[in-house]
């Protein structure tokens, strides 16, 4: 939730702020701010998308300067329009902030320094921080890195800010505490983001800074990091291998669009020196280090939220039925809300693209003071629960930027498909013809992957048939139950068009009252087991005169006879038929989306990465 960028050096801001919040704009889109300074600071906000704001600077002169910083917003306190955008100034005009959290005593804080004559303009808790700060220099006079330190001993909330002071032209101040912060150290010049992205094409050179710590970087090429009770802290310099071709669209006309297609490579990633079917093997090196606790663990719980709490939910079946361990799935926010029980031999997995929900960074806070073990599988990398985890492993899916997940999906799922059959080999739960065999098919899932995105035009075909309708609901068993409530996420999210998924006997239970001849109901119907049971779902459907639309088994052609739409996906074993089956309906909804004309890679109201509660 909201994108933050400064830089600080000898080339011009402007460009370089813009590129950067172009990047970021995955993370809010309500509007977008920027300041620069060059003897006179500039600033300027726009409702609306980082394009917006461009159009705004090309009504007056392009702001000179070489330190600057932006802002993309996701609103949080206040309408999204021009007085809320970021940056927010001082009541003297000379410190100008940026903010990605929530500062949640801003009221009391608000109050108090009404008391001191400040008079605020935006309904935003980030004007109070800026005040705040303002005040606290007036009565220290502290230089602005410490005036900065001193005020947030008095915040209570989350926060990534970057400050700017027009007093020190030479330095930008940045501090976190539960919203992310990278600093990007190049040849006598700095940059500071929300994430690596918009560092990656000036220097590869990364601190991510940690909670509760302040950093102030300067034109001269100095910085410091203390923390809040001003002790100085070694900066962790890492070197990121990220590749800023990684970050563009290709030939794609969206992010999502591409993300989808890159899945035959990205799962092969993810794969890359965990199986090997010559061999015959698989392996995960994360749980190495602890495999005694993690294979003798009582109970695995995984906190995630949004698709990642769905991919939770298929690691269930595959670690229950793989390596007989007990999984719980949680949502992220539930969990830390609910004095959980969690014991110390329990392991608590965190399944995270971004690494940086609030929910789930919580969640493992709480888990990790009951002493469980943390496990990270985070595609994000020096993400915060990447940072915060005792072992783990990336996805290596590579940057997704479109909202709606997908590639981070089918990563996570294989990840966990990896975990329950090394951990079902330890703990022999898995017969080794099947453990051998189920590596093998693992090994073909990337070309039976890219088999089924050969199948796009007859999913644009059916997409075009369905795209009017209002609702729709999806059903599946088993492996494919989460997968039905991926499909259902996905279409909400892009084309909102109200859908539901739902475990395909339960339709019997409220759902069937739905049904008409508007209702389209997708089924995936690719279950070896219980496949009778799917069929009788479908003719229940058929025989209230819904228009079903099933996923099935190349060669199908019971189903087919029934069904008024069928996708075809080639035969796998049933733990992995959801790397296959959730395709088509990524697909159905991204094409869904585009005919709407609906803004596919930007969903109204969503962000990629949640990093307020
Ligand atoms: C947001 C995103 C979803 C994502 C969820 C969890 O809602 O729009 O795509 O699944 O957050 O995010 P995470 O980064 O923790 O996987």
């Amino acid at each position: 939730m909201c994108g933050i960028v400064g830089y600080v050096g000898t080339k011009d801001a402007y460009p370089l702020i813009i590129k950067g919040l172009q990047l970021l704009e995955y993370r809010g889109y309500d509007s977008a701010g920027i300041a620069t300074y060059n003897g006179k600071l500039r600033v300027f906000k726009k409702k609306g998308k980082v394009k917006d704001l461009i159009n705004l600077v090309k009504e007056s002169s392009v702001p000179e300067g070489t330190i600057g910083i932006g802002h993309t917003r996701w609103a949080t306190h206040g309408l999204p329009n021009d007085i809320n955008a970021h940056p927010h100034l001082s009541g003297d005009g000379k410190l100008v902030l940026i903010h990605n959290g929530i500062i949640e005593n801003y009221n009391v804080l608000k109050e108090a320094l009404k008391k001191e004559g400040h008079e605020f303009i935006s309904e935003t808790d980030t004007e109070v921080l800026v005040h705040l700060i303002e005040e606290t220099q007036k009565r220290t006079g502290l230089p602005i890195e410490e005036a900065v330190r001193v005020a947030l001993t008095k915040v209570v909330g989350a926060y990534a800010i970057i400050v700017m002071d027009t007093d020190e032209p030479d330095k930008l101040v940045a501090a976190r505490k539960g919203s992310p912060l990278v600093l990007g150290i190049g040849e006598d010049e700095f940059f500071i983001a929300s994430d690596p992205t918009p560092i990656i094409e000036h220097t590869q050179k990364v601190v991510f800074l940690n909670d509760e710590e302040i950093a102030v970087v300067q034109r001269s090429g100095d910085f410091q990091i203390k923390d809040i009770d001003n002790r100085i802290q070694t900066p962790f310099i890492q070197e990121l291998d990220m590749k800023i071709a990684e970050l563009g669209k290709g030939d794609f006309d969206y992010y999502m669009q591409k993300e989808i297609y890159e899945q035959p490579k990205t799962i092969e990633d993810c794969m890359r020196g965990r199986v090997n079917a010559h061999e015959g093997w698989v392996m995960l090196s994360g749980i190495k280090e602890f495999s005694e606790r993690i294979s003798k663990a009582k109970r695995f719980i995984v906190a995630a939220c949004g698709t990642s709490w769905h991919a939770g939910l298929i690691g269930e079946y595959l670690i229950e039925e793989l390596a007989r361990i007990p999984v719980e799935v949680e949502y992220a926010s539930e969990l830390r809300y609910r004095n959980p029980i969690i014991n110390s031999d329990d392991v608590v997995i965190a399944l995270s693209q971004s690494g940086e929900t609030a929910d789930t960074l919580a969640a493992l806070g709480l888990a990790k003071e009951k002493g469980a073990l943390i496990y990270g599988v985070v595609n994000a990398v020096g993400s915060s629960i990447a940072r915060m985890t005792d072992a783990g492993s990336y996805i290596h899916a590579g940057p997704e930027i479109g909202v709606a997940s997908t590639k981070a999906f089918t990563g996570q799922v294989t990840l966990l498909t990896i975990m329950a059959m090394c951990l079902g080999y330890e703990r022999g739960t898995i017969p080794r013809s099947y453990y051998l065999q189920l590596i093998e098919e693992l090994a073909n899932i990337p070309s039976k992957v890219a088999r089924v995105l050969e199948n796009s035009k007859k999913i644009e075909y059916i997409a075009g048939e369905i795209k009017e309708a209002t609702n729709a609901l999806y059903l599946g068993r088993g492996y494919n139950f989460p997968v039905a409530l991926e499909g259902a996420l996905k279409l909400k999210e892009i084309s909102y068009i109200h859908a539901e998924g739902y475990p395909a006997a339960e339709m019997k239970h409220g759902p069937i009252a739905l049904i008409d001849e508007n209702m389209p109901v997708i089924v995936i119907a690719t279950n070896k087991s219980a496949y009778e049971k799917i069929v009788s779902n479908i003719q229940e459907v058929k025989a209230r005169k819904g228009v079903v639309i099933a996923v099935v088994t190349e060669g199908d052609k019971i189903i087919s006879d029934i069904a008024d739409y069928t996708i075809e996906i080639p035969d796998t074993d049933e733990p992995l038929t959801p790397l296959l089956s959730v395709i088509p309906l990524q697909l159905l909804s991204y094409y869904i989306a585009v005919m709407r004309g609906c803004n596919v890679d930007q969903p109204r109201n969503l962000a990629k990465s949640v990093t307020v509660e």
